[in-house]
């Protein structure tokens, strides 16, 4: 593994109890993140992002069992490798992580914040724990982040309730939020999905100068492909629990080879196909359940490329077709034996 990486995830597998069967809800999940890296998790609705994003911070719901794999965290503060999978999800170790070292923007937006308490507390309340600092201090510390983000008169939202906020505002005061601490790593699970799209496009530049300023790595959950181009240095695309392509940034999106990754990337509106009339191509059919996963390829349901024989028989492992680029798929397989 290389010497930078901040954290590795290597062969995760997690599975849900379902009738007292072990389903696998996302498997053979592998990826690396170095030190100030942006790495975007994509796809659709239910293919995996949050549980895999739940899981670095121990933070699966109870039904959710991390099955096999590791989750290396080489933390910059502690100075020393920690397998996070071998924590106990409750104990003092992963909560010491959890917020100090790695921070969460969650999809939800409310769920961040006590409707009951002031942004300034709760903000305060973080700042006070992870950097040990007085009242005054800490205050002075949610003024800053609040200033920081981009909120008008920090001073004033420092008094308010989440609810006196707007959509915009509060997404902004949960970034400022999960970095008052100084994270390595943040965790940004669709953090502008609610947002309209002026809100949107600050929101993300926002997001990518404080990651030169902080030097922080950022994962980056999305299932808008435009938005990863803003961001990510490098990306990894799942589907159905499965990531079926991943690579540098620019790499898998000027030479996409996976069909979904395709038909993404058809799906994502610009400028251009406006003015050419060109339609958006929405990916025919749903992605499947997981308790009715299909033989072979993931999708091969819906792909329009499927291979006779092949791609409905057995399912193609992640191989790499250049230093910056991996896809699961028969049709760019290279080393891949083809099973008789
Ligand atoms: N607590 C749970 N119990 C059972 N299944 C769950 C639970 N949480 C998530 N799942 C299942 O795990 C799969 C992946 O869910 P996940 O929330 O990671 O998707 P996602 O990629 O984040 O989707 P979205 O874009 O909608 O947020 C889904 O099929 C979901 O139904
Ligand atoms: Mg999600």
């Amino acid at each position: 593994m290389g010497q930078d990486n901040l954290l590795e995830i290597e062969n995760l597998r997690i599975c849900v109890d379902s009738d007292g069967e072990s389903l696998p809800i996302v498997d053979n999940i592998n990826l690396t993140l170095k030190v100030g890296e942006i790495l975007a998790l994509v796809g659709e609705s239910g293919c995996g992002k949050s549980v895999t994003a739940q899981s670095i911070m121990r933070l699966l719901p109870k039904m959710l069992k991390i099955e096999t794999g590791q989750i290396t965290w080489h933390s910059p503060k502690q100075g020393k490798p920690i397998d996070i999978t071998g924590l106990d999800p409750r104990g003092k170790e992963i909560r010491h992580i959890r917020g100090d070292e790695i921070a969460m923007i969650f999809q939800e937006p409310m769920s961040s914040f006590s409707p009951l308490h002031t942004i300034g507390n709760q903000i305060m309340e973080v700042v006070r724990i992870h950097r040990n600092a007085g009242k005054k201090e800490a205050r002075a510390v949610a003024v800053e982040m609040l200033d920081r983000v981009g909120i008008p008169d920090p001073n004033r939202v420092v008094e308010q309730y989440p609810h006196e906020l707007s959509g915009g505002m509060r997404q902004r005061a949960m970034i400022a939020k999960a970095l008052s601490c100084d994270p390595a790593l943040l965790i940004a699970d669709e953090p502008t999905t609610a947002l309209d799209v002026t809100i949107q496009a600050q929101v993300l530049s926002l997001m990518n100068d404080l990651q030169r300023e902080f030097g922080m790595a950022i994962v980056f959950i999305t299932h808008d492909l435009g938005v990863v181009a803003q961001v990510a240095d490098k990306v990894a695309i799942m589907y159905l629990g499965k990531i079926v392509e991943q690579g540098v940034t620019r790499e898998i999106l000027l030479n996409p080879k996976h069909p979904y990754t395709v038909n993404l990337l058809e799906a994502v509106p610009r400028l251009g196909r406006i003015e050419d009339r060109q339609a958006l191509v929405p990916i025919q059919g749903n992605v499947p359940s997981l308790f009715d996963r299909p033989i072979g390829c993931p999708f091969v349901t819906r792909c329009s490329k499927v291979i006779a024989d092949r791609c409905d028989v057995s399912n193609p492992s992640l191989s790499t077709i250049s230093k910056d680029h991996k896809v699961a798929c028969f049709l760019h397989e290279t080393t891949e034996r083809i099973p008789a």
